[in-house]
This record gives C-alpha cells, sequence and structure tokens, in this order.
C-alpha cells in the first residue's frame, strides 16, 4: 500500500492533524453584507492566507492546501471572473518573497489549461523559488475540481494502457493516486470550510475519503489564526477508526 494511503497505524490518538485542507468559502456574503462589491471580500480573503499560513508550524501543521478557484467558478460573471484572477497575481508577486522566508514550499494543483498564461508563468515561478523549502507545504487549488482531476488522470492512465506501457489489471488505488494531480502529498486529515455551508463541491473528493470535516459559520475574510487553532483543537479528540474496530 502507497504512503499515501490510509494510513491507521501512524496515526497517534490525541495529535494534531498534519494536512489541513480549508474551502475559503463567504467572501461574497462578507462583503454584501456590507454594502461592498464582492471582490472587496476576494481581497478580504486574499489577505487572510498569510496569517493562516504562517500559523501553520506552531500548530504543527505541515501541509496545508487551500481552495482557490473551483472548475465550477467560471460560471460566475466576467468581472468577477476576471478580478479573481487579477488577485491571484497579486498574491503570487506581493507574497513571493515572504512564503520563500518563511520555509514555505508553494505548489498548485489543478488544471492550468484554461488559465492565461502570464498567470501559469507566474505560478511555475512561485513553485520553482520555493522548491527548497520544507516547513509547510502549501498547496493552492486553482482551476481545482474534484471529478475534473480524477477525469484527467483516468485520460492519462488510459493513453499509458493504450500504449502497452501499463496493465489495465495492475491498476489499484495507488496506482489512480499517482495520476492525481495530488501525488506528491499525503491524504488530508481535516477538511475545514468555513461560512456555514455543509458540503464538498467537488473539493479533494478521492483523497478525502477518511477525513474529518469541521463546518465553521465564520466567513473565511473573518477567519484567524485564533479560529484555526480554536478548530484544530477541537480535532485530537476524535477517534479516527479508518474502519477498524480499535482495541
Ligand atoms: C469563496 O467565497 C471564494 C471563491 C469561491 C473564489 P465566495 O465567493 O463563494 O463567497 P460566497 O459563498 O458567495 O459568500
Ligand atoms: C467552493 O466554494 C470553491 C472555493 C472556495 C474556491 P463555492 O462558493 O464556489 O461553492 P458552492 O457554489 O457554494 O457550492
Ligand atoms: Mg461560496
Amino acid at each position: 500500500m502507497a504512503a499515501k494511503d490510509i494510513r491507521p497505524d501512524e496515526e497517534q490518538p490525541g495529535a494534531g492533524p498534519a494536512h489541513v485542507a480549508i474551502i475559503m468559502d463567504g467572501n461574497g456574503r462578507w462583503a454584501t453584507s456590507r454594502g461592498r462589491p464582492r471582490l472587496v471580500g476576494h481581497q478580504h480573503g486574499a489577505r487572510r492566507v498569510r496569517d493562516i499560513v504562517e500559523a501553520c508550524p506552531r500548530l504543527g501543521v505541515e501541509y496545508l492546501t487551500i481552495f482557490a478557484f473551483s472548475t465550477e467558478n467560471w460560471k460566475r460573471t466576467q468581472v468577477e471572473v476576471s478580478g479573481l484572477m487579477t488577485l491571484f497575481k497579486r498574491y503570487i508577486k506581493r507574497e513571493a518573497q515572504r512564503l520563500l522566508q518563511s520555509g514555505v514550499r508553494v505548489r498548485f494543483i489543478g488544471d492550468r489549461v484554461r488559465l492565461d498564461s502570464a498567470l501559469v508563468q507566474m505560478m511555475d515561478n512561485l513553485e520553482a523559488l520555493t522548491a527548497g523549502n520544507s516547513l509547510v507545504n502549501l498547496t493552492i487549488a486553482l482551476n481545482y475540481g474534484g471529478r475534473d482531476e480524477v477525469t484527467r488522470a483516468t485520460q492519462r492512465m488510459a493513453a499509458e494502457v493504450a500504449a502497452g506501457r501499463l496493465k489495465a489489471e495492475d491498476v489499484d488505488a495507488s496506482t489512480l493516486a499517482s495520476y492525481l494531480d495530488t501525488c506528491m502529498l499525503p491524504d488530508p486529515d481535516l477538511v475545514i470550510r468555513t461560512s456555514g455551508e455543509a458540503r464538498i463541491s467537488n473539493f479533494l473528493l478521492w483523497q478525502s475519503a477518511y477525513a474529518e470535516y469541521e463546518f465553521i459559520d465564520t466567513l473565511w475574510p473573518d477567519f484567524t489564526a485564533d479560529c484555526f487553532a480554536d478548530v484544530l483543537s477541537g480535532y485530537g479528540a476524535r477517534d479516527r477508526r479508518f474502519g477498524a474496530v480499535r482495541a
């Protein structure tokens, strides 16, 4: 069984989550409730990311994966979509040096084909710039959808089978996992969603098979490092059984 697969024996009761994934939701409602355009909510939301990333080492979080833009978010107005794309570029430009100096390794997951080439270039550069870091592994899901990811992985796997480089009967769960965008990451231990919605919205479908979930009412622009610490403090009490019965 590959390292990415379920690891019941490695789970220490009471230990904090090593990999936390966050669905950063509620920016639009945060702005609308203040009579401001939705993009103002996204600007405030983007500013929250720094505190959460920088809180990770003291909270024992080695992997942080954040949902920034879904494959379904293209359905929003052109103004909102292009405003978000501008914001992603601004975030990368503004934070690159600080991320480098804070020991953060940045990776992006999602389909880059639909993103503009200037943004893709900046994503590639940030990944290369921080590739030597290992204190915190920050993964940003941008144009990411769980079904899209599994579909792309399956296409590539099927092409390998057709080319005779992979045998269909050799395909198991770890083979599929190795074709996913997240092939270099452990599965998330805890998925947090802000803003009170209790749904996954196509985030890390395969990887979250045994994740714990926390749905928090706080809107993302109000989600501070203290809120983050509070959510994590409840995690240690959970009994993760992974289908087994604990002695
Ligand atoms: C999350 O906030 C950010 C993105 C999806 C890009 P929303 O924009 O979904 O905020 P609400 O859910 O409309 O309040
Ligand atoms: C999920 O939030 C996507 C991100 C946080 C990037 P959405 O706001 O897009 O999800 P739905 O539409 O409420 O399911
Ligand atoms: Mg939303």
